[in-house]
């Protein structure tokens, strides 16, 4: 699995979700390293997946590109999208500390149960995302979020874990994953059995895969420095990268 590279609105410390942000120059970097490490340590997929958004399917297929395989099957879901910000969408997330505080901010972003604001009707990128003709036949009517937490990223995250992801393992095959850093929160917590503490810690760097070694009963089988997967990246390299996201939402002394 992989989180998107670095977007524009990462570069601008904007809250993103389903805005539909390109890749920075720094992401596209990220995302060709990305290929070039799954190649040189002889990754092979047998189909990959991606959200709808063109930050993580950029990512996927530089890439698939950099492994040499653009022509592998990929499979696009809304299910996979970052969970959506509501109305914190476009703010940036210092300003929304200096607002409304870090802790708020850190609860926003990193908790469980708790959503943000929703994106009422008059947002100014409201329009823009619920007309986006890529969403013509999914969601469903009724599904389409104007808010979500952790909570509700995963309930509508799993349903394709399981009904999709699930039994192409099962059934051997290698499967990629390029999204986003809470929807990919939501599949570890599931896998990790992670409950709402732990998961609030847990913050996933852009562009540097990691891997789970999945048994029959889907539990991981590779422990690692972070949890039951392993970053394709040196431990200090990763750390910073995870400690320079969980930064992203905290006021400059
Ligand atoms: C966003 O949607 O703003 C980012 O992609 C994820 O943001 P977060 O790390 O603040 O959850």
């Amino acid at each position: 699995m992989v989180r998107h590279g670095q977007s524009e609105w990462n570069l601008k410390n904007l809250f993103c979700g389903w805005y539909d942000a390109q890749l920075s120059d720094k992401g596209v970097q990220e995302a060709r390293t990305a290929g070039r490490s799954l190649k040189n340590l002889a990754y092979c997929f047998d189909i990959a997946y991606t959200s709808m958004l063109s930050r993580a399917q950029d990512t996927l297929q530089l890439i698939l590109c950099e492994m040499g395989v653009a022509d592998l099957p990929v499979e696009k879901t809304w299910r996979l999208n970052e969970r959506h910000y509501g109305g914190l969408t476009g703010l940036n997330k210092v300003e929304t500390a200096e607002k409304y505080g870090e802790e708020q901010v850190a609860i926003w972003r990193r908790s469980f149960d708790v959503p943000p604001p929703p994106m009422e009707k008059d947002h100014p990128y409201h329009d823009m995302i619920v007309k986006d003709p890529r969403y013509a036949n999914e969601p469903k009517e009724g599904e389409f979020p104007m808010f979500e937490s952790l909570k509700m990223t995963i309930a509508r995250t799993l349903p394709f874990w399981n009904g999709t992801v699930v039994p192409r393992i099962l059934s051997g095959d290698q499967v990629l994953i390029a999204a986003h850093g809470n929807s990919l929160r939501g599949i570890v917590k599931h896998l990790d059995d992670l409950n709402e503490e732990q998961i609030m810690k847990l913050n996933l760097p852009t562009g540097i895969p990691f891997v789970y070694n999945l048994d029959c009963d889907m539990k991981p089988t590779n422990p690692g420095s972070f949890g039951s997967f392993q970053f394709l990246g040196d431990e200090e390299t990763v750390r910073k990268a995870m400690e320079a996201v969980a930064n992203q939402g905290k006021i400059k002394k």
